[in-house]
C-alpha cells in the first residue's frame, strides 16, 4: 500500500468509538507514538497551546461519568419527543470502559502576547489545538485503537475535577483504548439520528452556492 492510500485508508476507518472499548492496557510506547503524532501537529504562530492530561484513575472517571450522565439529561429533556427517542438510543461516552482518559487542553496564553498569525483571528489558537486532537485520533487508529470524542460536560467541573488552572481550556475529553473492532459506519448513522452531506452538497465554486 502507498504512504497515500495507508492515509486515505486510517481516515476511512477512523470512527468516533463508544460501545466497542475492551480496556486491556495500552502499551507506554504506543501511547508516546499516539501522543507524538498529537504534539506534531500544525500550530498558528508555532504556539503548541495544547497539553494532554492522561486519566486512569478509576474513581476520578466515575466522577466525571456520572456528570457528563447528568448533562446527557439536559440534553434529553430539551428534545421534541420522536428525536428523544432516537437519543435515548445513542450511547454517547465510553469513559470508564475505555483503557483511559485523554483531556486536551487549550492554553490561549502560550507563545507570549504576539503570536504570529493571530492578531485578527483568536479562535486560530483553538483551530491549532483541534488539530492536535484530529491527529492523535488518527494515529490511533493507525495503532488499532479506538477514540471517542466526549463534550457532555461543562468545562468549570473538568478544570475542577482534574485541577486545571483557570484560564486554561479543557477542549476534549478522549476516551482511548484498545477496541474489539471499528465500526465502519457512524453510531448517529446507524442509529438514524443524523447522516453525511453529499460531498457535492459542501463544495462551493469561486462564490457560496445557496442551492446546496
Ligand atoms: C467536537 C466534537 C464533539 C463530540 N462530542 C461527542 C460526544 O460528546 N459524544 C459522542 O458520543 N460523540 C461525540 N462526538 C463524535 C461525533 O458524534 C462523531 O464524530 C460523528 O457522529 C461522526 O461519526 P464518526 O466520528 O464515527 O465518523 C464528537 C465529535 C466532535 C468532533
Amino acid at each position: 500500500m502507498s504512504s497515500a492510500d495507508a492515509l486515505y485508508d486510517v481516515i476511512e476507518r477512523r470512527r468516533d468509538v463508544r460501545a466497542e472499548f475492551t480496556g486491556e492496557p495500552v502499551p507506554e510506547d504506543v501511547l508516546l507514538r499516539v501522543l507524538g503524532a498529537a504534539h506534531r501537529a500544525p500550530s498558528v504562530g508555532m504556539s503548541q497551546p495544547w497539553d494532554f492530561v492522561v486519566v486512569r484513575d478509576p474513581a476520578l472517571r466515575r466522577t466525571f461519568r456520572e456528570h457528563v450522565a447528568t448533562e446527557r439529561d439536559v440534553f434529553a429533556a430539551s428534545l421534541p419527543p420522536e428525536r428523544r427517542a432516537t437519543f435515548d438510543r445513542i450511547k454517547v461516552e465510553g469513559i470508564c470502559e475505555s483503557s483511559m482518559g485523554v483531556v486536551v487542553t487549550h492554553s490561549q496564553d502560550r507563545g507570549g502576547p504576539h503570536v504570529l498569525g493571530r492578531h485578527a483571528i483568536a479562535d486560530a489558537g483553538l483551530y491549532s489545538t483541534v488539530l492536535a486532537i484530529q491527529n492523535l485520533w488518527l494515529a490511533a487508529t493507525a495503532e488499532g485503537l479506538g477514540l471517542g470524542w466526549v463534550s457532555f460536560y461543562r468545562e468549570d467541573f473538568l478544570r475542577e475535577l482534574l485541577g486545571i488552572p483557570a484560564g486554561v481550556r479543557p477542549i476534549a475529553w478522549l476516551c482511548l483504548g484498545t477496541v474489539s473492532h471499528l465500526e465502519t459506519v457512524p453510531d448517529l448513522e446507524r442509529h438514524g439520528w443524523r447522516s453525511r452531506r453529499p460531498l457535492d452538497d459542501a463544495i462551493h465554486h469561486d462564490r457560496w452556492r445557496n442551492d446546496a
